[in-house]
């Protein structure tokens, strides 16, 4: 498996819950950021020694380049790697920005796979979440979409939102699998430090959901996406048979990737390495070819706990055969506990979490870590 994945760090408006890496003022070092972009591009080429078999373009809003830089972006790509003939190329689009002119312009730079972030069904919440879009806009966009013959569609939802009745949280669920889409990525809210959503939480202008709420929220979410026919392959992600998202799965698996951006993460099957979280550093430094990266190889324990949480968030599950060494004595009684509360299931090689375990994911994949 090989992937790419390109970071686009703008966006209209920040949403008040939103901690990744973006910035609303940039007309004026947009397309010299597009160019230090392409210019990584080629400059890491060949660091590609298969052909692409998934592109993503994550964000920041992807949305928001013109057809021209993306017109760009793809000719840089298709000069400097090899592309599969069936290539993954999903998209993150923002409800405000789909229209029939960018959507035609999307599919002709052969982008097959749109990320719609919905986030939720009301109007009211996507007020307070600053969100630059009404529900309308995303329905609209969805239908405009699927009548242009995108056929591999996923809405993003957020659910544990402040004041969200569980009623309200399996409306929303029954709405958007009725929207006839493939795949559905639904993240319960955190509140992140440095976020407008912490500061109006501390205020107490918003109060938090309660945490035995968002539990019987997630638990419907599980009971309901079954009934519709999905299937969760990933804690947080659901789809139709055949529809998996190629490229997050592959994160998922410990598989290699290419990430180009400010902020892009990369991962070549020994190291990690990251880009610098500033756009102005990253275009002045990858104009000069001076470092815009750090990178950093993972110790054999850091490999393994990456394995064990990664492994245990999908429905693969660990494969401890990919494990360098077997479990000590602790760690196994440690996962006859987790087994006998009832969250964890050891069939043969595989440890997968059982729907309870699910609510307690990232506690087990914790305990079961070594440390240097
Ligand atoms: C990086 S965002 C980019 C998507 C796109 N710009 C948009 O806003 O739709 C990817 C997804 O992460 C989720 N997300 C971001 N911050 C979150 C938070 N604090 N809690 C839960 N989900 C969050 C949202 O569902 C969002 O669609
Ligand atoms: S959620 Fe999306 S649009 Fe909102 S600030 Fe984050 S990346 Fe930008």
């Amino acid at each position: 498996m090989s992937g790419l994945y390109l970071h686009i760090p703008f966006c209209r408006k920040r949403c008040t819950y939103c901690d990744f890496h973006f910035s609303t003022t940039f007309d004026n070092y947009r397309s010299s950021l597009i160019a230090a972009l392409v210019r990584e591009l080629i400059l890491r080429s060949p660091e590609s020694t298969a052909p692409l078999q998934t592109i993503y373009f994550g964000g920041g809003t992807p949305s928001i380049l013109t057809s021209a830089e993306l017109g760009h972006i793809f000719e840089a790509v298709h000069q400097h790697y090899k592309v599969t003939s069936d290539c993954e190329i999903s998209f993150e689009a923002n409800p405000e920005d789909i229209n029939q002119k960018n959507l035609e312009a999307w599919k002709a730079v052969g982008i097959n796979r749109l990320s719609i972030g919905l986030q939720t069904f009301s109007n009211e919440d996507l007020l307070w979440m600053n969100r630059a879009h009404q529900v309308k806009d995303g329905l609209d966009g969805i239908k405009l979409a699927q009548n242009l013959g995108f056929d591999n569609i996923s809405v993003d939802l957020i659910y544990g939102l402040p004041g969200q009745s569980l009623a309200a949280w399996e409306a929303s669920l029954a709405a958007v699998f009725e929207l006839g889409v493939q795949h559905l990525s639904a993240y319960c809210l955190t509140i992140e430090p440095k976020t407008a959503l912490n500061h109006l939480v501390r205020k107490k202008k918003l109060q938090p959901a309660d945490e035995v709420l968002q539990s019987e929220q997630f638990l419907s979410l599980l009971d309901k996406s079954k009934a519709f026919g999905f299937e969760q392959y990933e804690i947080s992600n659901f789809s139709l048979k055949g529809f998996h998202s190629k490229h997050n799965s592959s994160y998922w698996k410990f598989e290699p990737y290419i990430g180009i951006g400010p902020s892009a993460h990369s991962f070549d099957g020994e190291k990690r390495r990251w880009n610098v979280r500033n756009n102005t550093t990253y275009t002045k430094n990858v104009g000069k070819n001076e470092t815009w990266f750090d990178c950093e190889y993972l110790s054999s324990n850091e490999y393994r706990n990456e394995q064990i949480l990664l492994g245990l968030r999908t429905i693969w599950g660990l494969d401890i055969r990919t494990l360098k060494s077997e479990f000590t004595t602790k760690e196994k009684a440690q996962i006859e506990e987790f087994t006998l509360l009832g969250w964890l299931c050891w069939e043969q090689d595989q440890i997968t979490l059982t729907q309870e375990g699910k609510l307690h994911a990232d506690g087990i994949a914790a305990a079961l870590f070594r440390l240097d």
